[in-house]
Formats: C-alpha cells, sequence, structure tokens
C-alpha cells in the first residue's frame, strides 16, 4: 500500500490528522510537548476541548497501553468515547473497514483512533472519511507509532531538559518495530547529537544506511555513555519464521544491570512495552533506578490529551 505521508496537514500545514511524524517540524513537535506539558501542570483536570465530540477507537491488533490512554485522554477532553469491540463487529460478516467507517460516521463520530497490522490503513481510512473527521495513528503494521514516538520524547525532555547533545540508544528488532522509526524520524528532527541502533544485522531495516544512525551490533559497545537507551521486543507477531531464539537474543542484547554499566551513569531506560522480562530486560533493570518505563504510560494521557486538542483546535 503506498502512504501519503502529507495528507495528515491542511492546506496551511496544520495538523488535521495524526498519522506519522514524517513532515512534521521540531516547532510542530515542541508545541505537541508543550501542550501536554500544561495538562500535566493542571494534574490532567478535566476541560470541555472535547465537548460535543465523539472519538471511536478501532483497534485491529492488542493494546493495553494506547487504548486506554486513549479512552482517558478522550474522556479528560469531555469527548463521547466509543471502544468499538472488533473481534464482534460486523467485520466478522464480511463488512469492510471502509464501510464500517461510513456506518460509525453516520453516527457522527468526530474522530477515529485506528491500530492495524496492515501499514498504512490509518492512512487510507484518513482518504476515505468525510471533510471534518480527522484520524490517529495507533500503530500501523512495521510503518509507524506516532503518538508513542510523542510520550517518548515528551519522556526523554521531562528527564533530560535538551535533545541537543544527547546520545540515544535504540535496542533490539528494528525490522519489525514501528515504535523505532517514529522514534528515529523525531529524534532526528529534534537534532539529537548520537542515534544509536543496535541488535543483531537479521533484525535491521534494509534502508538502515540511509537513516541517520550510528549501527551497532554490540550491545554494550552501542549503549557506551549513551543518555537514554530504548529497549524493544522481539515482534514475533510480525515475523513469518523465528528469526532468533530468545536465549540467544536474551545473552547479546538482553539488558542486564552489568551491560547497563557502560552507558552514561545517569541514563534513562525507556521501552514502549509490553516488556518481554528475561528476552530484552532484566527485572532488575525494568523495575531499577534508573528505569522511566511506567512514567512513559502516564505521559501517554497528557500526549493524547494534547494530541487530540491540537487537531481539533486546527479544524475549527
Ligand atoms: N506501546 C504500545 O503500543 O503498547 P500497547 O500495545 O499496550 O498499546
Amino acid at each position: 500500500m503506498e502512504i501519503d505521508k502529507h495528507i495528515q496537514f491542511n492546506s496551511d500545514g496544520k495538523l488535521i490528522h495524526f498519522l506519522n511524524i514524517e513532515g512534521l517540524s521540531k516547532d510542530q513537535i515542541i508545541e505537541i510537548l508543550d501542550i501536554a506539558e500544561n495538562f500535566i501542570e493542571t494534574s490532567n483536570k478535566k476541560n470541555k476541548n472535547l465537548e460535543n465530540k465523539t472519538v471511536a477507537s478501532l483497534f485491529f491488533e492488542p493494546s493495553t497501553r494506547t487504548k486506554t490512554t486513549f479512552e482517558l485522554a478522550s474522556k479528560k477532553l469531555s469527548a463521547d468515547f466509543i471502544n468499538i469491540d472488533i473481534a464482534n463487529s460486523s467485520t466478522l460478516k464480511g463488512e469492510s473497514i471502509i464501510d464500517m467507517i461510513k456506518t460509525l460516521e453516520a453516527m457522527s463520530c468526530d474522530m477515529f483512533v485506528v491500530r492495524h497490522s496492515i501499514s498504512g490503513t490509518p492512512h487510507f481510512i484518513a482518504k476515505e472519511v468525510g471533510k471534518k473527521i480527522s484520524v490517529i495513528n495507533a500503530g500501523d503494521g512495521i510503518h509507524a507509532h506516532p503518538t508513542q514516538a510523542m510520550l517518548d520524547m515528551f519522556t526523554i525532555r521531562k528527564y533530560k531538559n535538551k535533545f541537543e547533545g544527547l546520545s540515544v540508544a535504540i535496542v533490539g528488532d528494528i525490522l519489525h518495530s514501528r515504535v523505532a522509526k517514529s522514534l528515529i524520524t523525531s529524534l532526528t528532527t529534534l537534532n539529537v547529537k548520537n542515534i544509536n541502533v543496535i541488535g543483531p544485522k537479521i533484525l535491521m531495516p534494509e534502508n538502515l544506511d540511509t537513516l541517520k544512525v550510528n549501527y551497532h551490533e554490540n550491545l554494550e559497545i552501542g549503549i557506551s555513555k549513551c543518555d537514554v537507551v530504548i529497549m524493544l521486543r522481539l515482534q514475533k507477531e510480525r515475523m513469518h519464521e523465528a528469526l532468533i531464539s530468545t536465549d540467544d537474543y536474551y545473552q547479546n542484547y538482553g539488558l542486564t544491570k552489568m551491560k547497563l554499566q557502560s552507558a552514561a551513569k545517569d541514563v534513562i531506560v525507556m521501552h514502549p512495552g509490553p516488556i518481554n522480562r528475561g528476552i530484552e530486560i532484566d527485572s532488575e533493570v525494568a523495575d531499577g533506578k534508573n528505569s522511566v518505563i511506567l512514567d512513559q504510560v502516564t505521559s501517554g494521557i497528557s500526549i493524547r490529551m494534547a494530541i487530540m486538542t491540537l487537531i481539533i483546535k486546527n479544524r475549527a
């Protein structure tokens, strides 16, 4: 599926959907982080930014964090929120996604939050929906997870107060990770000094050379002196065959307290979740003093509030 990465902007360059990080300027990313910070300062107090709006969430893949924080964010913005139970929806009787969307449009939905295993599905929906309706990408195939990248940028800024001058390591299955793709674009746009990508060659994308990253096959060398280490899980559901044994993976790429010693002393350890303890990360690290993994989850509420607020404001 050809993905139109510019469909998220109106003719004035304002965001009316939120589908990918590509095309966002540094100022646009910072604006979203600042709006989210304002929500944090007011303890995400309920407001009326989405009053009389209806948000429908369509998750064709499992989710805990993204789905729940979108629901919480919508409710804090006073939207009506509909959680479509895909497993019991009419798509099982042969209804196409577009017919489903048109049906929900007829019920006056204003915003669709979409997760799908096929890359580009949210972009396809954004092309097909009515002119006043917005689509947010909650993760599409191996392509993008832009709201996750935004909450990760929020977390990095919270702990490090800056982006320039930082060394950030992303460890694991880059090939199948939509999070990694959105992270690399965000960190590049924010002028992070070093983006180190670490993992076995077999889990690296073909276009790695075209990205502004430094590749390391060795974990301890790759995370050496890094300020931020972002761990990823093996995305087994997107592998056609087992590309690596979990034992080998843990041996070489599992983050232990010992291996983490090569990073900067005040390193923060991040993970988009869900985490697989004993495969990509040890419990000692996941629950340790450098871990900000649960803080990432919390930031997901204000970041999603910010993105939904901005899109609705840009349509006013
Ligand atoms: N990070 C993330 O997308 O987690 P969920 O699959 O739980 O939403």
